[in-house]
């Protein structure tokens, strides 16, 4: 086992008033780190989640997709729900909401880069209007006892310092953590993360830090820390396929492959069971193709697709299970050893 790390450190907010358990965070991904993903990544050591993002808006409250994000997960804290809007007063009113409904710690999207949510001046949109960043953290803040939270870019473009500016305002506002994805609202998702470009929030505010944007393993966590001088790393799609992903951010002991496999089975039937069979077997597609790449097997794949309940795709891991095994094993007598984080 590898020494305790760094991200192993838990990291206090808003004076003690929570604890997150450590510094290694699943991002929160809209249609893929729902509750059975979460579930899981707790269960590996995730030191901190965040629901996918919710509307504000309440004439959306009560639809099954709101509803099902905002599912809380038993022995989770803190249960971090995440808002997106624009208007303070609806934000706020819909944060007292979630704390009536037991959320501990209130996340604001202000990154999202999608059409869907920038036409309505929300997300990342709100990079350009750096005082109503301000109005909605405060009216947010003030209108719940629980910490607030936001997840931003570093800008709206790679050649200004809106993030900064965001982070600075959100801090004043109320905001006990920051959360910085290491790219611009321009960049959508592409290009690479700049974690240095953090150094600047880093500079001016004093609540805790979490840098976000391709970490995918130990060495660029430690690299994107080094970088930021963050406090901790929120990972999205390098958990992907991987949710054991946290232990070795931790130094912790990995699954062996059987016991991956089985987690697998878990993740299918907690899908089929969270959604309905139908829904479920739809959803465990997305999942099981990022399981099968990360596993080396994509050529497997075609063969999953068109299964279309839980009872095919539980039979298909069944009958795959000793060839997936094979392929993993032949893997890792070729695998390269990387470095642990703590350098
Ligand atoms: C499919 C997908 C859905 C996402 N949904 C959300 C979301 O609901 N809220 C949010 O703040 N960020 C969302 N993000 C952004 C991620 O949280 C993260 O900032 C981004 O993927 C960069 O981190 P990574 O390089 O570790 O994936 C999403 C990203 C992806 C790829």
């Amino acid at each position: 086992m590898s020494p305790p790390t760094s991200l192993s450190h838990p990291i206090t907010l808003a004076n003690g008033k929570l604890t997150l358990r450590n510094g290694a965070a699943l991002a929160p991904m809209a249609g893929m780190t729902d509750v059975p993903f979460r579930t899981l990544a707790w269960s590996y050591g995730a030191g901190h989640m965040v629901s996918e993002m919710v509307t504000a808006k309440p004439e959306l409250w009560d639809t099954g997709k709101s509803r099902s994000r905002r599912v809380l997960i038993d022995g989770v804290t803190p249960q971090a729900v995440q808002i997106a809007g624009h208007d303070p007063l609806v934000m706020a009113e819909s944060a007292r909401r979630l704390v009536d409904e037991g959320v501990e710690l209130v996340d604001i999207n202000f990154g999202c880069p999608a059409k869907k949510v920038c036409r309505r001046a929300a997300g990342s949109a709100l990079l350009s209007d750096i005082d109503q960043i301000q109005r909605i953290v405060g009216a947010v803040a003030s209108s719940v006892d629980v910490p607030v939270s936001i997840k931003t870019r570093i800008g709206l473009t790679l050649d200004d310092s809106e993030g900064t500016r965001a982070a600075i305002a959100a801090q004043n506002a109320g905001a006990q953590l920051i959360v910085m994805h290491g790219r611009s609202r321009a960049c959508r998702f592409k290009g690479q993360a700049q974690p240095h470009r953090l150094r600047e929030a880093r500079q001016h505010i004093d609540v805790p830090l979490l840098v976000n944007g391709d970490v995918i393993d130990s060495l660029s966590a430690s690299r994107a820390v080094s970088a930021s001088g963050a406090d901790g790393v929120m990972i999205g799609r390098g958990a992907m396929g991987q949710p054991w992903i946290f232990a070795q951010l931790l130094g912790q002991p990995m699954p062996d492959f059987a016991e991956r496999l089985d987690v697998i089975g878990r993740h299918l039937q907690m899908m089929h069971e969270f959604y309905g069979d139908e829904a479920g077997a739809r959803i465990a597609r997305k999942h099981m193709q990022a399981y099968l790449q990360c596993w080396g097997a994509a050529a497997l794949i075609p063969s999953f697709m068109p299964l279309t309940d839980g009872a095919a795709q539980n039979q298909w891991l069944r009958l795959h299970r000793a060839s997936l095994l094979g392929i993993a094993q032949s893997a890792a007598a070729n695998v390269v050893v990387q470095t642990p984080f703590a350098a």
